[in-house]
């Protein structure tokens, strides 16, 4: 039997040399960002329940995994604080303590491993006595008053040395009053980079864990956005980028890639993706069972990510990614 046309796309697949030759994306270990979480106290670690092999570290732990981390070619983080329990109140109060646990982190990291760059969540949650991303009054999340405060927090990371804030709020114009903060107080070069595209979801759900951030009532439907929805994503990138966004993210991930594939080809910033807990939590999870290989399905999740467009991909695999790379 002849095959016309004479089209057979199996040659460019019949042997690893020419696979590699025709391979179209790649990635590497400086495309990622580690999350790191992290909690007061001294010597010590804790394993995240829901998310096997992933820690909190007190501080002087964190600089040791922030060194090992630039050792295996990483180099950027993005961090997160536990706040204990007693300093959590509605209008975060503690977000803004210059020596902070957020803050001591900042400036450890960036006087003993100045080459990493650090990036901070800025978000109420952690701070927050009522689990939401910003204050709440009469059971509402309030835009503005909340917005003001964010832009406070982020200055106090700027003062600490971080080197670009990263605002999950979801509140409305945020990301300008940050810039305009950031500005007035001489800090032209930190950077901000956007949630822009953040889904209401469920795969948070580990994260929430980690920091023992849940929401205390309700959801956080009226600030993330509803996962039905494309177009609207595309607004509020528009929005973050007028505002001065320097990256825009979307996430959670992989329920996401068409987002990720539509933010990039629309617009000419670069495309972080967060590849979130719950989605690194059902891969452990699946490969525990004996359902899935781990090494494979991260690899494959994360050229998923290269595919569609991403140009940075925050993710809990990026240190186990970092070493199988450098093999
Ligand atoms: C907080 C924040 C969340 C995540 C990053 N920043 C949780 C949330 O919005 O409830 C999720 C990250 C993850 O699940 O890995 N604003």
């Amino acid at each position: 039997m002849i095959v016309h046309p004479y089209s057979r796309p199996r040659r460019l697949r019949k042997s690893a040399a020419i696979r590699s030759l025709v391979q179209e994306n790649h990635f590497h270990a400086t495309d990622f960002i580690v999350p790191l979480f992290f909690m007061e106290g001294e010597g010590s670690k804790e394993e995240i329940a829901s998310m096997p092999g992933y820690f909190r570290f007190t501080l002087d732990l964190l600089l040791q995994e922030v060194k090992e981390c630039y050792d295996l070619g990483l180099r950027s983080v993005l961090l997160f604080a536990k706040v204990p329990d007693e300093l959590k109140d509605n209008t975060g109060t503690e977000a803004l303590n210059p020596d902070g646990l957020m803050q001591r982190a900042i400036r450890a990291i960036k006087k003993f491993h100045p080459e990493m760059y650090v990036m901070t969540d800025v978000a109420l949650d952690p701070y927050s006595s009522n689990g939401h991303d910003g204050i709440v009054e009469d059971g509402e999340i309030v835009n503005d008053p909340s917005v003001e405060l964010l832009g406070e927090m982020a200055l106090t990371h700027a003062q600490a040395g971080a080197d670009m804030v990263a605002p999950s709020d979801m509140m409305d114009g945020r990301i300008g009053f940050i810039r305009e903060i950031l500005e007035e107080n001489e800090f032209p070069n930190v950077g901000i980079m956007a949630y822009s595209v953040k889904y209401a979801s469920c795969f948070y759900g580990p994260f929430r864990d980690a920091l023992d951030s849940a929401p205390g009532f309700g959801d956080k439907k009226t600030y993330q956005m509803n996962p039905a929805n494309a177009e609207e994503g595309l607004r509020e990138c528009a929005l973050d980028i007028q505002e001065g966004a320097d990256i825009v993210m979307v996430k959670p991930g992989m329920p996401y890639l068409d987002m990720v594939r539509l933010v990039k080809d629309k617009f000419d910033v670069p495309v972080a993706a967060y590849q979130v807990s719950g989605e690194f939590s059902m891969m452990h999870a699946a490969a525990e069972k004996g359902w899935l290989n781990l090494e494979e399905a991260m690899f494959e999740s994360i050229i998923g990510f290269k595919r569609a467009g991403a140009d940075l991909i925050a993710s809990y695999f990026a240190k186990d990614i970092a070493k199988l790379l450098k093999g």
